[in-house]
């Protein structure tokens, strides 16, 4: 383990591999290379100590480059224990002089020593991907809230988190939801969650998906992406949700949809994509055929039942990377991919860095817009400008090739207008 006062990594010699990586990446990100040129050269963040505690990856290391670059001081934690990139946490210390704290595999004490370790540099802003940086703010650490200028949110779990805190009148800190981005849900929840959801499955246990009953549970952005993957590649889908409109939306785009106790009769595979609790929980598992496999693919590692499983189990053994076989009592064989934390991290590379580019993109624009609104926002959680979203759209279609047409000045007229009816 490489541990000094600002960092904390496996080990430094990874850090070559890392670099290539962080590089590898920045060719599929435009966008973020677009604002990374613009903030060299404006640095808006000039002067801002910036505290990240997202999945440190090669995407999220252009983030930090990009946010460096705007003049922040940049420090980074991971967001969970299972999904850092060891090499890239390494580079990241010895290349690009970041302070980073992330092992892949950190127990849960360690996990939370990195959550203080960057909010021992007492940031002005902070980017979470889950909200623990925030909850730790305003539990264990509430002397710093007055420093905090505002917050930022990667994920649908932590706006949830946030919004419950905004409801209960408990935010004492203005959050940038930049998940609620149509150029962050529409397109790394969905494609993101969607193909890097696959990847996990597949280098986790190399299973074919053609003609296997896979059961998504969660219609929302992320297991409408599942569904949709697994579908081409030939699974026989099944979707479970608990909102009757998104069930009929997923009966009309061609799924099985019913309950997970009918499911688990027939699944192979399992994903639970939902955000909530004990989606598939111990009488799912149980009642399941042996062999069936179960992965999450929601932020927290509480979809799955996995307490309830480690006490039921009679044998537990490591098949492969990423995949543990658990016997019942009834001699079932049930397999749980990547400990039931977040599968498309845990036992793949997460998002790739085209849909990572809109994403980050976003979440540097919020840490310009946080500051640009200083003083200005309350304690609510905000959603970014939609000039923000059509302007990340207009630029990743460009990086793209393609030219969209515009509206001439008589449709505009015609759309502000209510008096042309039927002719
Ligand atoms: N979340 C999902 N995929 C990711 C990635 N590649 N980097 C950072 N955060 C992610």
């Amino acid at each position: 383990m490489a541990k000094g006062d600002a960092y904390d990594v496996k080990d430094l010699k990874l850090a070559p591999e890392g670099k290539l990586k962080i590089e590898w990446a920045e060719q599929q990100m435009p966008v973020l290379r677009n604002i990374r040129e613009r903030f060299a050269i404006d640095k808006p963040l000039k002067g801002i100590r910036l505290a990240t505690c997202l999945h440190i990856t090669s995407e999220t290391a252009n983030l930090l480059i990009t946010l460096k670059a705007g003049g922040a001081q940049v420090v980074a934690n991971a967001s969970n224990p299972l999904s850092t990139q060891d090499s890239v946490a390494a580079s990241l210390v010895k290349d690009f002089n970041i302070p980073t704290f992330a092992i892949k595999g950190e127990d849960s004490k360690t996990y939370y020593s990195h959550l203080n370790a960057v909010l021992d540099f007492r940031p002005n802003i902070t980017m979470d991907d889950g909200a623990d940086l925030v909850h730790m703010l305003h539990t264990k650490r509430t002397d710093q809230l007055s420093e905090i200028m505002g917050s930022s949110e990667e994920t649908t779990t932590g706006v949830i988190r946030l919004k419950a805190m905004e409801k209960e009148g408990a935010l004492r800190l203005p959050v940038v939801a930049v998940n609620d981005s149509d150029t962050k849900h529409l397109f790394d929840n969905r494609y993101g969650t969607g193909q890097s959801t696959i990847d996990g499955i597949l280098r986790a246990t190399n299973i074919l998906l053609a003609g296997k009953t896979f059961v998504v549970a969660g219609y929302g952005w992320c297991g409408r992406g599942v569904a949709m993957r697994a579908k081409g590649m030939g699974a026989n889908t099944i979707v479970v949700e608990v909102d009757s409109v998104r069930a009929l939306e997923a009966a009309m785009d061609g799924y099985r949809v019913m309950t997970m106790e009918e499911a688990v009769k027939v699944g192979d595979i399992f994903v639970s994509a939902t955000g909530n609790k004990h989606v598939i929980s111990l009488k799912h598992i149980e009642k399941m055929k042996s062999g069936a496999i179960i992965a999450n693919a929601g932020h927290f590692d509480v979809e799955i039942d996995m307490s309830g499983l480690e006490k039921l189990k009679t044998k537990k053994r490591n098949i492969r990377f990423s995949l543990d076989e658990y016997t019942l009592p009834s001699k079932k064989r049930i397999y749980v991919l990547g400990e039931g934390r977040l599968v498309n991290l845990a036992a793949a590379e997460g998002h790739p860095a085209e849909v990572m580019d809109m994403s980050f993109a976003n979440q540097a624009l919020a840490a310009e817009f946080i500051l640009e609104n200083k003083g200005k926002l309350e304690n609510k959680v905000y959603v970014l400008p939609e000039n923000i979203d059509k302007e990340v759209a207009l630029l990743k279609l460009l990086s793209m090739g393609i030219t969209i047409d515009k509206l001439s000045k008589e449709q505009k007229t015609y759309l502000s207008s209510w008096n042309e009816g039927t002719a």
